[in-house]
């Protein structure tokens, strides 16, 4: 069974129908990759998938559980925010809040783990992130690739069932992607669920079970990376792999 599945999701912004019917299953320890074009959607699908947008339509089964999408309550919200962890092209850490303190608010605040408890595994997953001895740091005296890995080690505190990164690297100067890579390639190993939208392609390859590609709201097709890039069968995967292989979206190091 999946940890997440959505179907018919559905969002509009004012005249605009952002994703249609858009349906996607994900089982424990994927790592899926969305690719496509800018405007297509995906940031909008992610932040849906974990309610920091409300859609307009859909149903989600997270965990065994049920969620009616068009009239999802607050409390729902917060159950399916709790299971699901985001991390976001530019980071958004508190700049006033030292490293350890980003990492262990979700769980001192929202989960009330004491303090104690949460600072040792805050440091814990520091360290798997290479940032050992920078624990007080600010954000401010990190470099890019650094506040990415912290915001990493952020989604992953809570334990989440699936982590949502949106573009984890597409802020970055290219000689701080590899490490951001390679951190998010050793959750991956160690069995996270992650949905990814990126347009690493060497990571969608080794890394990526299954790779989305989606244009104008809806999923063209979907397979494993292989069967996406080696043998894609739409014509609109096709033109935006051309493009993105000749190095003309502006995304590829
Ligand atoms: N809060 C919003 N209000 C109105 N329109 C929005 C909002 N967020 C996104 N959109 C629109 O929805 C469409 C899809 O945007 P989205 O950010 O999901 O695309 P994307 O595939 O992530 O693109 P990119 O590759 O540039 O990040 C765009 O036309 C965008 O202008
Ligand atoms: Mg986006």
């Amino acid at each position: 069974m999946p940890v997440l599945e959505v179907k018919n999701l559905r969002k509009v912004f004012g005249e605009n129908v952002i994703l249609k019917s858009v349906d996607m299953q994900v089982s424990k320890g994927d790592v899926i990759v969305i690719l496509g074009p800018s405007g297509s959607g995906k940031t909008t699908l992610l932040r849906c998938l974990n309610l920091l947008e409300t859609p307009n339509d859909g149903e989600m089964n997270l965990c065994g559980k049920d969620y009616n999408l068009k009239k999802v309550t607050g409390k729902e919200k917060l159950e399916i925010r709790r299971k699901t962890s985001f991390v976001f092209q530019n980071y958004n850490l508190f700049v006033n809040k030292t490293v350890l303190q980003n990492v262990t608010l979700g769980l001192t605040l929202a989960r009330k783990v004491k303090k104690e408890e949460a600072e040792k595994d805050g440091r814990d997953l520091l360290d798997r992130v290479g940032l050992t001895g920078k624990y007080d740091y600010y954000p401010a005296q990190l470099s890019g690739g650094m506040q990415q890995r912290v915001g990493i080690a952020r989604a992953m505190a809570v334990n989440p069932e699936v982590v949502l990164f949106d573009e984890p690297t597409s802020a970055l100067d290219p000689e701080l992607v590899g490490d951001v890579l390679n951190v998010m390639k050793e959750f991956a190993k160690s069995g996270t669920t992650m949905v990814v939208v990126t347009h690493e392609m060497g990571f969608a390859r080794e890394v990526a079970n299954k790779v989305v590609f989606m244009a104008d709201g809806v999923i063209v097709e979907q397979g494993e990376p292989h069967e996406i890039f080696d043998n894609p069968k739409e014509e609109r995967t096709k033109a935006f792999l051309n493009r993105i292989t000749n190095g003309s979206s502006g995304k590829e190091a």
